[in-house]
């Protein structure tokens, strides 16, 4: 995530590339460019294929990072084709990626993506042009019980069923503010530091883009195409993503994934990385003074066996 210009924790993820880079390096969610700048500024020589699904987000990285010349090299598409957009384009064996998943704040702040409770737009919250399901068809098409429980699960929102009621109460939904309405008609207006409309907004944003089952395959397309040595840097944004980075990461550098009460392993599972910080890292005070929308970020890192 960023905001204006400044990548969450840059210090950070330079660091985490420091005994792999320079070399190849994909940066899976490029988004305005800014930790692809960050790391093509501190390693000089290395070449960066940059791949996002918001092709307007990626034209504006291009622009931002042409000072680098062929070193960076944009690609419209998902993280999950990595395998095939990297060989397609000559970088095999990777020295590094990352992942910094969630939304940008071009998105956020782009009234007409309709990512904002705060701005009033269409009911639309795709990352790219391409996605099928938009947050609109989700509201006016899904269940009663279908909408509260994408509402619990995605959003971990403990009031989903009042608020799936209201909004198949107020259907046809076509804007953020007629959301809102129905949201702040079942459980309030704003009263705490947090709007009662967020943990809707991000449930949906999350089923429309299928963002946790991108995070799930996109770590294993990731770990294939990095060579021994080679690092992978997540940042995520809620506990659900974390979590799915963190079992992901945990049973890859197991040595044994055999069920807990089984004395003698049977799995002869082979880890394929080392976890670099076993402790999840967050954004220093300052930086989150500097940037609210860092808050909530942690990062893990591995290393390729
Ligand atoms: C938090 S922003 C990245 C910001 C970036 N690190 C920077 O410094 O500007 C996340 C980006 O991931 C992109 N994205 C989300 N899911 C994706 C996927 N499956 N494949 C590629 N990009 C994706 C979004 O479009 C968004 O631009």
């Amino acid at each position: 995530m960023e905001l204006g210009h400044s990548p969450v924790m840059p210090r950070e993820i330079v660091d985490a590339f420091s005994t792999c880079l320079p070399g190849l390096f994909v940066d899976g969610t490029v988004g305005l460019g800014g930790h692809s700048e960050a790391l093509l500024d501190e390693y000089p020589g290395s070449q960066i294929l940059g791949i996002d699904l918001d092709g307007k987000a990626l034209a504006l990285a291009e622009k931002k990072l042409s000072r680098f010349g062929a070193n960076f090299l944009p690609v419209n598409g998902s993280y999950c084709d990595v395998g095939e957009i990297s060989s397609g384009k000559g970088f095999d064996g990777v020295s590094g990626a990352l992942l910094d998943l969630g939304l940008s704040s071009l998105q956020l702040d782009t009234p007409d993506r309709g990512f904002s409770f705060r701005m009033d737009a269409p009911l639309d919250m795709r990352f790219g042009d391409s996605g099928d399901v938009t947050a609109g068809q989700i509201v006016n098409r899904y269940s009663q019980d279908e909408l509260a429980n994408l509402i619990f699960a995605y959003g971990e929102e403990h009031r989903s069923k009042k608020i799936s009621a209201a909004i198949v109460r107020d259907r046809p939904i076509s804007s953020t503010y007629g959301l809102v309405s129905a949201i702040e008609s079942a459980v309030g207006k704003k009263k705490g530091r947090i709007h009662p409309a967020t943990k809707t907004f991000q449930a949906l944003r999350i089923a429309v883009n299928d963002e946790l089952g991108n995070v799930k395959h996109g770590l294993e397309e990731l770990l294939k195409v990095i060579r021994s040595n080679g690092r992978l840097a997540v940042i995520s944004y809620h506990s659900l993503e974390d979590r799915i980075v963190k079992n992901f990461f945990r049973s890859e550098a197991s040595s044994c994934l055999c069920p807990r009460e089984r004395i003698v392993c049977e799995c002869n599972h082979q880890p394929s990385v080392r976890v670099i910080n076993k402790k999840v890292k967050k954004p220093s005070k300052l930086e989150i003074e500097a940037n609210s929308r860092s808050r909530s970020a942690r990062l893990r890192v591995v290393e390729k066996i």
